[in-house]
């Protein structure tokens, strides 16, 4: 599945940056340039390096530094 649109990068390719260490947007962008062309997939990318243990997106670090509950998946009606 892609990631980034703009430059054709897919969701194995960010993990396989994490996993080779990247811990940011900007360090993920290296090399492949996702998310430097219309950032609308930025929030993917912090999302995909939060699973991964990297670096939670500013949301959640956010919501964990206040003490709010973790937002609850949608229900189906
Ligand atoms: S979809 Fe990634 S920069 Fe546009």
């Amino acid at each position: 599945m892609y990631v980034c649109m703009c430059h054709a990068v897919t969701e194995a390719q960010v993990k396989q940056k994490i996993d080779e260490g990247a811990t940011t947007p900007r360090q993920i962008a290296r090399g492949c340039k996702a998310g430097t062309d219309c950032g609308s997939c930025v929030r993917r990318i912090q999302a995909l390096l939060g699973e991964h243990g990297a670096r939670p997106c500013p949301t959640a670090r956010l919501a964990q530094k206040l003490g709010l509950a973790e937002p609850s998946a949608p229900q189906a009606a």
